[in-house]
């Protein structure tokens, strides 16, 4: 059945591949977003269904989502990029913490609503040389995964106390169309698609589970179409790959070789030697399995 559904930060990067999903199933579709990273040619909604709004502005938000009373709210919207948080901290805590309090705070006014989704990060984990599962210990290194985990802990105080269901998500490092920020992937994609076929690149040891917006769409749907009254997913693809692993994909898209010339100017001071999802919970509770794997995912970001 169609529903009515607000999505903050529709116009990013993920907001954009659920968007289409979302589209393709004929739900109607609602995006705030202030396009301070998002972009609204990444979505195809009719202008009355955008509003170029800022999560902090309350009262703007109050009087769409009661004029909309959508069946649906999915909370994006927030800044994520990590050393952009860790340049700009009160920015950052301020979006994710008082926006989100702001989003979750006008869903408690609302009639109709069946279910909020709140997107939150594998950043709230510490680091592990293993795979985590959602009952590993939660311990952010930085500010970012600090206001996404006070946004689970306000996403499960909403539901407390509205019994509206309520579905945290835990993405891992997302790969696809319309990044819009400058992570490993489309770092890559961007120099190569320029021509270059030797790439200049930041830290090469760390492992990240890359997992296709396509396939994280896919999930994200079939959680909020499930009967899930409160529950924290891990969404990732449950495989570590290394920057070495995913230059190779793109050779062998492209059928070149690519070299990498390590630029220190690029290298991250600390960073994460292994970041990998235990996605088992997710995977029972929905039936859901990832249909990419990295070569299909880098098909869809080179420039033939
Ligand atoms: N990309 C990843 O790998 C990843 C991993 C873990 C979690 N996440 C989370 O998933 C969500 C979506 O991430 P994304 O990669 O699509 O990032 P994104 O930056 O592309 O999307 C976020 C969107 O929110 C909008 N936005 C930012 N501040 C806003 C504000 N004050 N008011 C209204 N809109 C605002 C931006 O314009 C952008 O369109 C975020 O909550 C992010 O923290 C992403």
């Amino acid at each position: 059945m169609s529903k009515k559904i607000i999505v903050t930060g529709g116009a990013g990067f993920i907001g954009s591949a659920i968007i289409k999903h979302l589209n393709d199933e004929r739900h109607e579709v609602f995006v705030i977003d202030n396009l301070s990273f998002g972009s609204r040619d990444f979505i195809d909604i009719d202008d009355n269904h955008f509003f170029n709004i800022d999560i902090l502005e309350r009262d703007q938000l109050m009087s769409i989502f009661t004029e909309i009373e959508p069946d649906w709210v999915l909370h994006l919207a927030a800044i994520h990029f990590i050393p952009y948080c860790n340049q700009h901290p009160f920015e950052a805590a301020n979006i994710n913490i008082q926006g989100t309090i702001n989003v979750f705070d006008v869903c408690k006014k609302l009639q109709n609503l069946e279910r909020l989704f709140f997107a939150s990060t594998a950043a709230v984990y510490p680091i592990s040389d293993h795979s985590v599962d959602e009952n590993h210990e939660l311990r952010p290194l930085d500010i970012y995964g600090l206001s996404k985990l006070t946004g689970e802990r306000l996403a499960r105080e909403f539901h407390l106390e509205t019994g509206v269901s309520t579905v945290v998500c835990r993405f891992f490092n997302a790969f696809g169309p319309n990044e819009t920020n400058p992570h490993l992937i489309p770092e890559i994609q961007e120099q190569i698609n320029a021509g270059k076929r030797t790439i200049q690149l930041g830290n090469l040891e760390p492992k990240r589970d890359f997992i296709h917006t396509y396939d994280m769409a896919r999930a994200v749907i079939s959680l909020l179409k499930s009967d899930i009254n409160y529950d924290v997913f891990n969404l990732g693809r449950g495989i570590e790959y290394s920057v070495r692993e995913i230059v190779e994909a793109f050779e062998r898209e492209l059928g070149e070789n690519i070299s990498i010339d390590q630029d220190p100017s690029r290298m991250r001071k600390t960073d994460r030697m292994h970041l990998l999802a235990n996605v088992n919970k997710l995977k029972n509770a929905i039936g859901w399995e990832p249909e990419w794997n990295i070569d299909q995912g880098v098909k869809t970001l080179i420039k033939k």
